[in-house]
């Protein structure tokens, strides 16, 4: 466990529409963590290319440009918060360009070193602990985290939550859309999607919100009673 008995840092792996966001931020608020979107650092910094017109598929531009927008990133659970050079970029990094183009930016190793690196101070400064999600936080970001999980779920579910979260989204098209993603989360060379030896899967296809969320709480818990 990290320094003090209640400190706890929580890593959160899966592909998308596994519900990772929506559980980590009510894991965080519940037992009073910290909650960090490592995926919100990937798009802000896409976003941040796309606006300076740098070419996101020529990965060389891309590294050149690594080190320059400052992003800061807001951990209350209950209202995260991005900002790039100091403007919000909440709304700009969910729309379809931004992703669309993530993926390509963040296989680029520089990108990784300086948001892996931003993300490990982050969650060291964590009072009480953080809940960290991402794709490669149990393998990668925080090896020595004391509890990971690696959400999954089927193609269809995934597909249809996202759906059901885009007004007027088209169920084919997003689930074509999700499953190429992943494959390119995946099978980059750089920290790719995968789920860490001792990490714990849990598949909710057919899970509530509510009940994925018990499960990580109880997990969380029984490592916090494990360690007194
Ligand atoms: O969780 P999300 O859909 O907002 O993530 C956007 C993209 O960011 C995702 O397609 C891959 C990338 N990402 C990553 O490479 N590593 C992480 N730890 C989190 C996200």
């Amino acid at each position: 466990m990290s320094d003090t008995v209640e400190s706890v840092i929580v890593a959160i792996d899966g592909p998308s529409g596994t519900g990772k966001s929506s559980t980590s931020k009510a894991v965080a608020a519940k037992l009073g963590l910290s909650y960090l979107d490592t995926g919100a650092q990937y798009r802000a910094i896409t976003w941040w290319m796309i606006a300076n017109g740098i070419d996101v598929q020529d990965p060389e531009a891309v590294a050149d440009a690594a080190g320059k927008p400052a992003i800061v990133s807001g951990t209350d659970p209950a209202q995260p918060t991005i900002t790039v050079d100091g403007e919000d970029a909440s709304g700009p990094i969910r729309t379809q360009e931004v992703t669309s183009k993530v993926s390509a930016v963040s296989a680029v190793p520089e990108i990784r070193a300086r948001i892996t690196e931003l993300q490990r101070s982050i969650a060291a400064a964590a009072p009480q602990g953080i809940v960290v999600e991402g794709r490669d936080i149990g393998t990668t970001v925080l090896p020595d985290a004391d509890l990971k999980i690696f959400l999954t779920a089927s193609a269809e579910a995934r597909a249809a939550r996202r759906a059901g979260e885009t007004k007027g989204a088209d169920l084919s098209a997003t689930r074509e859309a999700l499953v190429k993603r992943d494959a390119a989360d995946s099978s980059r060379k750089a920290s790719p999607l995968a789920k860490a030896d001792d990490a714990v899967e849990v598949d909710t296809t057919d899970l509530t919100l509510q009940q994925v969320i018990e499960c990580v709480v109880t997990l969380v818990e029984e490592k916090r009673t494990a360690a007194r």
